[in-house]
């Protein structure tokens, strides 16, 4: 017997049917839209990369769990992209010394990460990503986080919807000297911060023995994941006599956004430190406000070594990454998904006798040329049912070409939300644009 094949897509992926791709192209045209409204260009890059571009930086967890990666043909240790930012890196790399800076890219890639499907975590996701680079800091953070903000808003997210939880690498390095690490419990140190708020307070307490033996050193690791503001964190560095040019540059961004209006919008939170091991500077995380969606909606920060790992000098840059799955699930806990379940047109072009049918195709080509989205009628169809269609999607006008009609050789029209109708000669179709246009 034949076997017979699942119709599921593979695990953690999801088909896109018009209805679910009518919703993504709305989330792609607001994207593209905010992200050239602040000067930044569209790129692109390959599905496959080498998986050593990801070893040099991305991270272990990254590269343990997550990547996708197979020899090809050629003996090639290959990876499908996890994230974009190791390939911008690669395609900045090749062309900065001949671009003015800054440089402004943006890019919504589809990337695979070998993760246990659950609420706002797929195994493909689309991801927006916009990054700058050659800008000074924290003119470029502010900058991102502006763009950030004017893409929610314009979805119609309110300021309290939504918040960016913000640190800075180098604040945690501060405390890094302080506690006097080893380069490798440094690295788990960082660790254990990402995943403070997903563990219990004994976990961490008992990971924190493991890292740091003084119980008085302890003590000041564990005040500083109690952080609330920069206020706090600037009392604490005092109390423990830590230098505090770490807290320069995220102070300055915070009074550039409170200038801008992002005042509301901005908190300082010590356990932001980014699971990707490439940044180095400012570091922050979107979430939803609303307890129903816990996940990041989106995440970037600073990284200035990136370019190192091509034998190329440092330059800055500055980015982030949002992920679609989120940003449905953030939208729709606002109620603020658009209706996408009919397919939107402008003109329906039916024709009720047989020998009408060249002339409808006219009517349709001659509308199509006006820029128009003109769907037609594949036989004869009766009034009624042209009705129902109509129903069904999203039309703004019904031509009809019947008997009588053609033999005088004019068409009818009805406008569906005014319900206005009428006749034009079917020489007179630019009449009937005017129209419409009003
Ligand atoms: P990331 O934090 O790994 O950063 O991902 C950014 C966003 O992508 C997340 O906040 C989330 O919305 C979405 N995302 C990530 N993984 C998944 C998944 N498995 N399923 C659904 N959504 C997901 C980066 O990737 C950085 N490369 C971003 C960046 C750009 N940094 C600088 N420039």
């Amino acid at each position: 017997m034949k076997k017979i094949l699942t119709k599921a897509p593979y695990k953690g992926c999801r088909d896109l049917f018009p209805k679910e791709k009518r919703l993504q192209n709305y989330l792609f045209q607001h994207m593209s839209q905010v992200a050239q409204q602040f000067g930044y260009e569209p790129y692109d890059g390959p599905l496959l990369e080498p998986v050593e571009l990801y070893l040099a930086k991305s991270g272990e967890e990254l590269i343990n769990e997550q990547i996708y990666s197979f020899m090809d043909r050629g003996e090639r240790q290959v990876a499908i992209r996890p994230e974009m930012t190791p390939t911008l890196a690669r395609m900045i790399a090749n062309v900065h010394r001949e671009i003015s800076k800054p440089i402004r890219w943006y890019s919504i890639p589809n990337l695979m990460r070998y993760e246990r499907p659950q609420k706002g975590r797929l195994r493909e996701h689309w991801q927006l990503n916009v990054d700058i680079f050659g800008a000074p800091s924290p003119f470029a953070e502010v900058e991102i986080w502006q763009l950030i903000a004017e893409l929610f808003f314009s979805f119609g997210a309110k300021s309290n919807h939504f918040s960016f939880q913000i640190n800075d690498r180098r604040i945690v390095d501060t405390l890094l000297e302080k506690l006097a690490l080893t380069q490798e419990q440094r690295y788990k140190f960082y660790k254990l911060i990402d995943r403070c708020k997903k563990i219990t307070p004994e976990q961490l307490t008992t990971e924190l023995e493991q890292l740091v033996q003084s119980p008085q050193l302890r003590s000041i690791a564990l005040e500083y994941l109690q952080l609330n503001s920069l206020k706090d964190l600037s009392q604490w560095m005092d109390r423990h006599h830590l230098a505090k040019e770490s807290m320069a540059t995220i102070e300055q961004a915070f009074h550039m956004g409170a200038q801008l209006g992002l005042e509301t919008l901005l908190c300082y939170d010590p356990s932001i430190v980014r699971g990707l091991d490439y940044y180095t500077g400012l570091v922050f995380e979107v979430f939803d406000q609303s307890p129903d969606n816990r996940r990041a909606l989106c995440g970037g920060g600073s990284y200035d070594r990136l370019l190192e790992i091509f034998g190329d000098q440092a330059l800055p840059g500055v980015g982030f990454g949002l992920g679609d799955v989120t940003l449905v699930d953030f939208l729709s806990s606002h109620d603020l998904l658009p209706k996408t379940e009919k397919n939107n047109l402008d003109i329906y072009v039916s024709y009720q006798v047989e020998e009408a049918q060249i002339a409808a195709l006219q009517v349709a080509q001659a509308l199509r040329r006006q820029q128009l989205q003109v769907e037609m009628a594949p036989g004869v169809q009766k009034y009624k049912k042209v009705f129902s269609l109509a129903d069904q999607k999203d039309i703004k006008a019904l031509i009809f070409i019947g008997e009588e009609e053609f033999k005088k050789q004019y068409f009818q029209y009805k406008i569906l939300a005014t319900q206005e109708q009428g006749e034009y000669p079917l020489a007179s179709l630019d009449e009937f644009l005017t129209k419409l246009k009003k």
